[in-house]
């Protein structure tokens, strides 16, 4: 069983500015609860227990947000207040949180090799908490995931299909079908040009690495604008060893970006009724 869940929440947010200058974007709220609280119950019931979070300078309010805040519970305690604490009290009772700071902004490769004293010389998932996942008629995205690990035992990315030019956004893969949704990958290239692109599975912020990937990152040089990518990296294990894709079931919402962060708060507000 993975018990780690790494979480790179280092990077500027700048897409959201000025929200972003005094607020890091992790903790952009989607409804009431912000976006890194939903990943982190991502990951909680996919069975990680060690939430670990490489983040940087401005991010404080992470390590705030799963800490208690003595002077509001004391507030609202025995008030008709207290309630709205639950979810976050739970997360809280059930992970323990660890953080590490990644100095230099040298990619998303870069921040996974940093969270490496954060994770110990075992299998552990990435969430990157802007890509919010949702599957309302199963299991979530990382415990689909977690299965195709248990059964394969090999690093796995979550993929979905990605029409016309958007597809230069991602990482993309191109792979062999080993079951209707699973393929072993044989081709994963950095946002490439529409034109370069080895097909139209982009990869989302959903990762599952096994452990030999750190020495790989520490051979990884810059690629694509000149950062350390976990994208080249995986490449190379693939070319070693075998690295699988999996097309998830479910929803993934680009909170990365203004459209998909209105739509990601339109959509749970429909759940949210829905419940009423
Ligand atoms: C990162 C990865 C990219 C992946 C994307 C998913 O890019 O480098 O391969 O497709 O996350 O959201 P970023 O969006 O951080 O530029």
């Amino acid at each position: 069983m993975i018990q780690t869940c790494l979480f790179p929440a280092a990077g500027y947010g700048t897409r959201f500015l000025p929200a972003t200058k005094a607020l890091p974007k992790e903790m952009l709220p989607i409804l009431t609860k912000p976006l890194i609280h939903y990943g982190v119950e991502e990951a909680l019931e996919a069975g990680m227990t060690n939430m670990a979070f490489v983040t940087g300078r401005g991010k404080r309010a992470l390590e705030d947000y799963f800490d208690i805040s003595y002077e509001l519970e004391h507030q609202i305690s025995g008030t008709s207040k207290e309630g709205l604490l639950k979810d976050i009290r739970e997360l809280m009772d059930a992970c323990k949180f660890s953080f590490t700071r990644q100095t230099k902004m040298l990619g998303l490769g870069n921040a996974i090799h940093t969270g490496q004293n954060l994770v110990s010389n075992e299998p552990f998932g990435v969430i990157l908490a802007d890509d919010l996942c949702i599957n309302e008629n199963g299991d979530g995205i990382m415990k689909q995931m977690m299965k195709v690990f248990e059964k394969y035992r090999c690093s796995v990315v979550a993929v979905m299909e990605v029409n016309g030019d958007e597809i230069s956004n991602y990482g993309v893969i191109s792979g062999r079908n080993i079951e209707d949704d699973v393929l072993i990958v044989n081709n994963m290239v950095e946002k490439p040009a529409k034109e370069d692109a080895p097909s139209n599975l982009a990869i989302i912020g959903r990762y599952i690495l096994t452990p030999d990937i750190f020495n790989i990152l520490s051979q990884t040089e810059p690629g694509k604008n000149g950062e350390i990518q976990i994208t080249d990296a995986l490449m190379k294990q693939a070319s070693d060893g075998i690295v699988l894709a999996y097309k998830f079931k479910g929803r993934r919402f680009d909170c990365g970006s203004l459209a998909g962060f209105v739509e990601a708060t339109n959509y749970f507000y429909g759940l949210e009724n829905a419940k009423k």
